[in-house]
Parts: C-alpha cells; sequence; structure tokens
C-alpha cells in the first residue's frame, strides 16, 4: 500500500469513528446554499480534524474540503475530502453516510477512500492497483441490460428553486430499470457501483468532493465512467454517470437529451 493510500485510509477511518461516536449526539444543524443543504457541527469538525492530519503528515501539499476555503501546496499533490456525505441523512439519524479521501498527483486522481463508519465498511483504490472493499478486492456487477438493473440517483439542494432535468431523467429511468434508490450519499453510490450493489449511477451538480474518490474506486473496480455523452467524466461533478460498463451504453441513451 502506497503512503498516501495508508494516510488516506487512516484519517478516513479516525473521521468516521467520530462521526459514529456522535450519530446521537444532539445535533447544531445550520443552512447554506438554500433552507435545504444542511451542515451540522460535525460537518465542520471533522473537516477541521481532516485538514490538521494532512497538513501534519504532509505540510505541503494542496487540499480542498468542503466545509474550508482552498489551501495551496507545493508538492503536486491535492487532497479532495468530502468530511461527511450524506449531511441531511446524519442530521435526521438515518445511518447512512460516509467519508469521502480523494486524492490527485499532478493533476490525477490516484487514491480514493470512501468510509460508511455505521457498516465499517471502507472502499478503496489506488490507480493501477484495482478496488477493495475492507481490503478483499471488488468488481462491478454483470448485470447488462437495464431492466434488470438497480441504479442509483440523487438531487442537488436548488431542487426547490428550479425544476432540475433530474426530474424528467428519473422518470425515463423508472420506466426502463428494475429499480432506483435515492440513498444520499453520492460517494457511497460510487461505492455501491464499484462493488457490483448497484449496476449504474447518474447525477446532476455534484461537486468535486463528491466525485473526486469515487470515480477512480468505479474505475479500478472495473467500471465505466463518463459524463451524460459519453466523454470523460468532469472533476467538478456537473454530469456524471458511473456503472458496471455493461449497462453504460443504455444509460447514455436515456440520458442524451
Ligand atoms: C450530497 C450527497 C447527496 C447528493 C448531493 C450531495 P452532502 O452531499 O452526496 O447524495 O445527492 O448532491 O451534495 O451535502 O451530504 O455532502
Ligand atoms: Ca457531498
Ligand atoms: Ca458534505
Amino acid at each position: 500500500m502506497s503512503e498516501l493510500l495508508a494516510l488516506a485510509t487512516a484519517i478516513a477511518r479516525e473521521a468516521g469513528a467520530i462521526e459514529r461516536g456522535r450519530f446521537h449526539d444532539p445535533r447544531t444543524i445550520q443552512t447554506k446554499s438554500s433552507e435545504i443543504d444542511l451542515v451540522t457541527d460535525v460537518d465542520h469538525a471533522v473537516d477541521a480534524l481532516v485538514r490538521e492530519r494532512i497538513l501534519a503528515a504532509r505540510p505541503n501539499d494542496a487540499l480542498l474540503t468542503e466545509e474550508n476555503t482552498a489551501h495551496a501546496g507545493s508538492s503536486g499533490v491535492r487532497w479532495i475530502v468530502d468530511p461527511l456525505d450524506g449531511t441531511t441523512n446524519y442530521a435526521h439519524a438515518f445511518p447512512h453516510f460516509s467519508v469521502s479521501i480523494g486524492v490527485e498527483v499532478d493533476g490525477r486522481r490516484e487514491v480514493g477512500v470512501v468510509y460508511d463508519p455505521m457498516r465499517d465498511e471502507l472502499f478503496s483504490a489506488e490507480r493501477g492497483a484495482g478496488a477493495s472493499l475492507n481490503g478483499k478486492p471488488i468488481r462491478v456487477s454483470q448485470i447488462a441490460e437495464l431492466r434488470r438493473a438497480l441504479l442509483a440517483t440523487g438531487f442537488a439542494y436548488d431542487v426547490h428553486a428550479r425544476r432540475t432535468p433530474n426530474l424528467a431523467y428519473f422518470e425515463r429511468f423508472v420506466g426502463r430499470a428494475q429499480a432506483i434508490r435515492r440513498a444520499g450519499s453520492a460517494a457511497l453510490d460510487f461505492a455501491y457501483v464499484a462493488c457490483g450493489r448497484f449496476d449504474g449511477y447518474w447525477e446532476l451538480h455534484l461537486a468535486p468532493w463528491d466525485v473526486a474518490a469515487g470515480l477512480l474506486i468505479v474505475e479500478e473496480a472495473g467500471g465505466r465512467t463518463s459524463d451524460f455523452v459519453g466523454g470523460p467524466a468532469p472533476a467538478s461533478g456537473q454530469h456524471i454517470v458511473a456503472s458496471n460498463g455493461a449497462v453504460h451504453p443504455a444509460m447514455l441513451e436515456v440520458l442524451r437529451d
């Protein structure tokens, strides 16, 4: 295991343990971009802890975390972190959320870790070395038809303010897939595609910290990632499709217009 993966793993486990430990505590909840975009005291506490751990171990690395301003570095290594992916779930004590840590070297995704502290499931990948769940190799599913596929999606926080095209996509997929889940943690949606629980996942208007780890984990598990027209998946998270590869063409067809 590389030094970067070992550090990302240790930090994700430590951060996740805090989230698990405070899961039943009373929450301090504030809103961000809209009345449904929440942030809790635990998001802030874990963001601060992750930054402290990364900068203590690697002071010259760059950092982008959801709850703090970006930090420039000089090493060519950049950490992209969602300290708590699934905040709405966390705020409601719905036990499905994760810590997501992606590491880029010279602008290329090299390491990804997504940790679900409630199930103690740690998904990880390193470029060229495959993906694993708690140390055991994982692969995407082999389901090739949309009507046998379990798909995942999500809705951005501006869904009250403007009619999102994802409602139309959702309706189309409902009519063609076996079933769809909206579980509430994008990072876990990717991880579940990687280990074959989901066959495909699509979402609009994600952020870099939602996708930095998940895209690599899916690719290293043998899956395919792209934008909505089959081009490279944008690091911004703007339009993302991740699948087992086999259902990808059918998903792109549904998302075509
Ligand atoms: C959100 C979750 C959700 C997705 C949203 C994200 P957050 O992240 O990943 O599943 O649908 O688009 O913003 O706010 O809980 O870190
Ligand atoms: Ca997120
Ligand atoms: Ca978050």
